[in-house]
């Protein structure tokens, strides 16, 4: 393995080459370098005296080491020790596994963070835009990128998304509306979207990307639950082949890496100051990065590169045809599929049965049959078929769903009248961070009506804004805010 390695380090050099072609490839695709180093690092014999302080597990409370295992808590570890490499600058073995990630998602430039996508979008806002920039953003991005604008002071124009009603979600961003946007507000200087939705609806990324071209305009795509698709030619195609400039990927989300870790992909063509972004990241994220995390990244996208990885997400992409199938043959169950003319990636599964609001499934299923799904609404539940899943599972799941079927579970919430997600242009009076830098009050929430917001409002998950800082709190907002009595407005 180590003369691969070796050989490997040269693969930009066409010269020193001397695999085939496809060998090469497969081997690029499949070497991880950062989870050699590990192996290396866990089998060294080292006396360490630094950060960590357990020391590789010695230093634990017995039930968390027994819980976590001793393997594991060897090697928690962080960048500045044993040749592992450094995330900023990007060094050794890290920077070794950054490139081959670069290569296999075909970007300039991929970033490994392990503060999610959140430091992601967080560091992009950050390093592109500044005080009252205009940004036209997609009403349904997650609450980092409102986070973002709140850090830089840019000013949000709001693309409304189209409604998908039935089911009380956001459906595709539309290139047209994104073109009237960009024809009404020429001082627009970047796009920002999201794709997929949480729930699996995609919107033409091309056509947008080609639309932000025509008016000279970047784009980011938030492409967070996206990750799987550049290693399927079934699933959707990635921002990073449709012109994006900027792409986010969760790989903890559906990739297979450990929760929190993240990619930031700067793509070939992108017209974002690489530097700029990396020196954003370098001032929000962590300095002692989490080397678990770190290679989790590389083996995610060693495995996803891999054989086995491509058979998994084959077995994902059935699976989800075929629950998609068999759901839709039981008696008042309804899955958002294709006859709703919406294109979508069809691992997420939105679902809903009647006389029954989501929420009250969710637990149906969880406490009747210990089902853990990805989330739930008032409207109806979101199940991932993910490259982890096996059938046996989803007939596990079927079967459930076929006796909540013809069981008469009440649900007084679905008798009362479900409360969707508000998907309302909202009034904006200032920008976020104008507002959420200005004096504010907290108030009884009925008393909030024609008052200015002074806080993120946007429920997780999805992590979708019901109310931001600087908009104004309207009669309709009020069924969606059942789970405050208060809320932070802004001072007369
Ligand atoms: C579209 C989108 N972007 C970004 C994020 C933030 O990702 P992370 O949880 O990896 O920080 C999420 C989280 O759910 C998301 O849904």
């Amino acid at each position: 393995m180590y003369i691969i390695f070796m050989k490997m380090k040269n693969y930009g050099d066409k010269n020193l080459i001397s695999f085939k072609e496809d060998e090469l490839i497969a081997q690029k695709g499949t070497y991880a370098p950062l989870v050699d180093a590990m192996r290396r690092y866990k089998d060294s014999p080292c006396t360490g005296f630094h950060i960590p302080g357990h020391n590789r597990g010695q230093g634990v409370y017995a039930d968390f080491a027994s819980l976590m295992g001793i393997d594991a808590l060897n090697i928690d570890t962080t960048d500045e020790f044993d040749n592992l490499g450094t995330l900023f600058p990007s060094t050794g073995a890290i920077d070794e596994a950054q490139r081959l990630a670069s290569d296999v998602f075909g970007s300039k430039r991929t970033f490994f963070l392990t503060g999610g996508s959140t430091i992601a979008n967080l560091a992009l806002a950050f390093a592109l835009t500044k005080p009252n920039d205009k940004i036209a953003i997609g009403r349904n991005c997650h609450r980092s990128v409102l986070s973002g604008m709140i850090i830089s002071g840019a000013n949000p124009k709001w693309i409304m998304p189209k409604k998908l009603d039935d089911w009380a979600i956001y459906g595709s961003l539309d290139a047209k509306s994104l073109r009237k946007c960009l024809e009404d507000d020429p001082d627009i200087s970047l796009v920002w979207v999201t794709n997929p939705t949480y729930e699996g609806v995609v919107s033409d990324i091309e056509a947008i990307s080609h639309v932000c071209h025509e008016f000279d305009v970047a784009l980011i795509v938030d492409e967070a639950h996206g990750c799987l698709w550049n290693f399927s030619d079934v699933l959707p195609k990635s921002a990073l082949r449709c012109g994006a400039d900027a792409v986010v990927h969760s790989l903890h989300k559906t990739g297979g890496s450990m929760t929190q870790s993240s990619m930031l992909h700067i793509s070939k063509n992108s017209r974002f100051d690489v530097h700029k972004i990396e020196h954003a990241l370098k001032l929000l994220h962590t300095t002692s990065p989490s080397l678990l995390l770190l290679t989790s990244l590389d083996a995610a996208r060693a495995f996803l590169s891999s054989k086995e990885g491509s058979t998994a997400i084959e077995n994902a992409i059935d699976n989800a045809l075929y629950f998609r199938s068999e759901a839709s043959k039981i008696d008042g169950v309804r899955v958002l599929n294709s006859q709703s003319a919406v294109a979508f990636d069809v691992t997420k599964i939105f679902l809903k049965v009647d006389g029954l609001s989501g929420k009250r499934l969710e637990s149906i299923l969880e406490l009747d049959f210990q089902i853990e799904i990805e989330s739930a609404s008032d409207e109806g539940i979101l199940i991932l078929s993910n490259i982890g899943n096996t059938k046996a599972e989803f007939d596990v799941l079927l079967d459930a769903l076929r006796k909540i079927s013809i069981s008469n579970y009440p649900d007084l919430a679905y008798l009362e009248g479900i409360k969707f997600m508000p998907l309302t242009a909202p009034s904006v009076v200032m920008t976020p961070r104008e507002a959420y830098f200005s004096k504010k009050e907290r108030i009884k929430k009925e008393d909030a009506i024609g008052r200015i917001c002074a806080e993120v409002i946007a429920l997780c998950p999805p992590g979708i804004s019901v109310l931001l800082p600087g908009e104004l709190i309207t009669e309709s907002h009020m069924p969606y805010l059942s789970d405050f009595s208060e809320l932070d407005v802004l001072v007369k």
